[in-house]
């Protein structure tokens, strides 16, 4: 919900009481708070814990007040949670974009030419790489995100990319099945005797790729990751090879998510609910049965609007999506083939433009979506006992994300309590 006139309470970087802040002022007759004004508090009471705090902020309160934050009647939103990307590559394809916005189609095999980038690319190009990505995020108010490995597609090049991400964020993901690479395309082993390219030596080759995904690559992947994902679609994997790497990942101790149904209509989604995925992502292709079993799910449906809008194909239905009881997370996929924003405003205005959603739905989608998305109840909300993830927009309600697109509106920018951007 919105509070109008409000003001937040941090304590150790977690939210302790959120409310009018006429109500904090009754607390605090020493403290002034201004409407929207942000305080930051500490010593509430030693024996206490951040939720034991909360619930007694409302009447026995008693602040130390170290620093009060005035946002002059801006709107303050809970930091977005980005839970799909793929941030650690090398090299961009910009000529690939170009080429199809003059007509070409998107086609997963674009993904290995930047596994060729990222191969060749040192560990400090990666990580200098980024930070800058991750200035970018907090620049434009995202305080948790995911990101996933699949540009590496060896055992050395996968550990590499985790273990880069896990520098960043609690938050990776395993993706060894982005694509099966070039070196088990060509193999003869595999090629022969059909030759390379017809279906039956592309199936060998993926069924072999699978097995170095579930064994080697699964066993230095997963040390540094909380999630396994696979791209389940024509001329990646299909669900049974998926199914393979992510059994054998949630025998890891990995959790679910998939990329399904992003290119056409396929398992992708079936998959990732019978299995009891986090998150399915893309849906951008949905039968009746795909948002039935959804609805009636536990997984979330994560809609990626940034890649249709760079590859040209049509925005997901995510009005059918929540109508039908399906909950619904927006996310950018940061990566250089189809969908090179970081910009979760950016999600935000075409989601309510082209998908139907409102302005609410679509902050929540980003919000607190995200963080289902991520099994996570600590991101996602301005609530006591929530981390202080805070974002004030430079307007007066979070409309304006949707109402001014391409405005940088994002003013401030704070995670578990300190400034970040
Ligand atoms: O989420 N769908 C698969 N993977 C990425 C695309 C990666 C690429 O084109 O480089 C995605 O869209
Ligand atoms: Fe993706």
């Amino acid at each position: 919900g919105i509070i109008r006139d409000a003001a937040v309470l941090i304590d150790g970087g977690v939210v302790t009481w959120v409310g009018r802040a006429a109500e904090a002022s009754n607390a605090h007759p020493s403290v002034e708070f201004r409407p929207s004004g942000l305080v930051r508090g500490a010593n509430i009471d030693g024996s206490l814990d951040a939720r034991e705090r909360a619930d007694v902020a409302g009447t026995t309160l008693d602040v130390e007040v170290v620093e009060v934050v005035d946002v002059g009647g801006r709107a303050l939103i809970p930091g977005f949670v980005d839970s799909h990307t793929h941030l650690v590559f090398g090299g961009d394809r910009a000529d690939e974009f170009a080429a199809r916005m003059a007509g070409r189609a998107y086609e997963a095999g674009g993904i290995r030419s930047t596994v060729a980038a990222t191969r060749a690319a040192t560990d400090d190009e990666l990580r200098t790489r980024l930070a800058t990505f991750v200035a970018e995020l907090h620049a434009q108010g995202t305080t948790t995100f995911e990101i996933k490995s699949g540009y590496g597609l060896s055992v050395v090049d996968e550990e590499r990319l985790v273990r880069l991400a896990r520098e960043v964020t609690d938050e990776v993901t395993f993706l060894g099945a982005h694509v099966v690479p070039f070196e088990f395309r060509e193999d003869p082993r595999f090629t022969a005797p059909d030759g390379a390219g017809t279906p039956e030596a592309a199936a060998r080759a993926a069924d072999a790729y699978v097995d170095l995904v579930v064994g080697e690559m699964l066993d230095a992947c997963a040390p540094h990751a909380r999630w396994v994902d696979a791209f389940c679609e024509r001329g990646a994997f299909t669900p049974e090879q998926s199914r393979r790497v992510l059994e054998a990942g949630a025998a890891a101790g990995l959790g679910i998510r998939v990329h399904g149904n992003q290119l056409g209509h396929g398992g992708g989604v079936r998959l990732a609910v019978e299995l009891g995925a986090a998150s399915v992502d893309h849906c951008t292709y949905l039968d009746e049965a795909d948002v039935a079993a959804l609805a009636a799910s536990g997984t979330v449906a994560t809609l990626l609007p940034g890649v249709e809008f760079s590859t040209r194909q049509p925005y997901p239905d995510a009005r059918r999506l929540i109508d039908a009881g399906v909950s619904v997370a927006l996310a950018s996929d940061c990566n250089p083939g189809s969908s090179f924003t970081s910009s979760l405003p950016f999600c935000i205005a075409v989601a309510v433009r082209d998908m139907g959603l409102t302005p609410a739905e679509a902050l929540w989608a980003s919000t607190a979506g995200g963080a289902l998305a991520l099994r996570r109840t600590d991101v996602g909300a301005l609530r006591p006992g929530a981390r202080a993830d805070l974002v004030e927009l430079d307007a007066p309600s979070h409309v304006h994300l949707a109402y001014r697109p391409g405005v940088p509106l994002v003013r401030r920018v704070w995670a578990a309590g300190e400034l970040v951007a």
